[in-house]
C-alpha cells in the first residue's frame, strides 16, 4: 500500500492507483471525462487537474498520474480550481447545449464561458473529443473501426473518409462509453443505425423467438468464446430463459 495525503488528510491505496482514484477514496469527486478503468490513461479533457504540492510543485492531470508514497496533493489548491474551471469554460463554450457539461461546470461553479459560442452549424455539438470512442474501439473491441480526423478547431472523430468502416461489427460500444451522448444508437427492423458513422449494420434474429438483436454474432463473439458459441446466438431474453430451464432440469 502507498500512503499519500490528500487534502491534508492521509490517504492508503495500493500501488499503481491512479490519483483520481485515489482522490475518490478520499471521498473527493473531481469532474472528469476522459477516464474509463477499462481503457489505457489518456488525459484530454484536463477536467481532473489537482495540485501536488510535494515531493515538487505541480499541477497534474490526475487520471493519468500513479500515486508514490509521501505524495502531498490539493485539490482545492486555487490554482487547480482555476484550471478545472478553465477547462470547464472551454468546454462549454464548444458544447454550449451539453447538460453534462452544464451540470459538471455548475458543481465547480462555472455558469458561463468567456470564450464565446460556436458559430451557428456548431451549437449542437456534443463531442468533447475526449477520444473514449475511438480508444474503446481499438484498445477493447480490437476494431480500430473509427479515429481522429483534422486539426486544431477542425478536429473530430468519424470513419475514414466518413464512410461506413469495414471493420465496424457494430457493438456500440462507442455509444456505450461516450459521456456526453455525442454517438446515438438506434436499432431498427434489422438494421443497427450509428449515425456518427454513416454506419448500418445488418443484425441477426434470434432463432427463438425472431427479435432482430445482434450484429452478426458468428463473426465477433463466436471467435472470441468458441467453446459457448451457441449461447451467442439467442437474444439475452431466451439466453437467460434456457439457462434457468438447464439450471431447473439439473436441480
Ligand atoms: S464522440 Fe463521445 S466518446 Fe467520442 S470523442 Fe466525442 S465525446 Fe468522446
Ligand atoms: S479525466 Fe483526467 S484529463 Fe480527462
Amino acid at each position: 500500500m502507498i500512503t499519500l495525503t490528500i487534502n491534508r488528510r492521509p490517504v492508503s491505496v495500493p500501488q499503481g492507483t491512479l490519483l483520481l482514484k485515489a482522490v475518490e477514496e478520499a471521498g473527493i469527486t473531481l469532474p472528469s471525462l476522459c477516464h474509463h478503468d477499462a481503457l489505457a490513461p489518456y488525459g484530454a479533457c484536463r477536467l481532473c487537474m489537482v495540485m501536488i504540492t510535494a515531493p515538487y510543485r505541480a499541477l497534474v492531470a490526475s487520471c493519468t498520474y500513479p500515486v508514490e508514497e509521501g505524495l502531498v496533493v490539493e485539490t482545492d489548491a486555487p490554482e487547480a480550481v482555476q484550471a478545472r474551471r478553465l477547462a470547464l469554460e472551454f468546454l462549454m463554450s464548444r458544447c454550449p447545449r451539453s447538460d453534462v457539461i452544464r451540470k459538471m461546470a455548475e458543481k465547480e461553479g462555472v455558469t458561463a464561458s468567456r470564450f464565446g459560442m460556436p458559430s451557428t452549424e456548431q451549437t449542437d455539438e456534443l463531442c468533447v473529443l475526449c477520444g473514449l470512442c475511438v480508444r474503446v474501439c481499438r484498445e477493447l473491441i480490437g476494431a480500430a473501426a473509427i479515429g481522429f480526423t483534422g486539426r486544431g478547431s477542425e478536429r473530430r472523430v468519424g470513419a475514414p473518409f466518413d464512410f461506413q468502416s469495414d471493420a465496424c461489427i457494430g457493438c456500440g460500444a462507442c455509444a456505450e462509453v461516450c459521456p456526453t451522448g455525442a454517438i446515438q444508437m438506434e436499432d431498427r427492423g434489422n438494421q443497427r443505425i450509428l449515425r456518427a458513422w454513416n454506419t448500418r449494420i445488418t443484425l441477426s434474429a434470434c432463432p427463438e423467438c425472431g427479435r432482430f438483436f445482434t450484429p452478426e454474432p458468428t463473426r465477433f463473439l463466436k471467435k472470441m468464446l468458441p467453446e459457448i458459441e451457441t449461447y451467442w446466438e439467442v437474444c439475452p431474453d431466451c439466453r437467460r430463459q434456457k439457462t434457468s430451464r438447464q439450471w431447473l432440469n439439473a436441480q
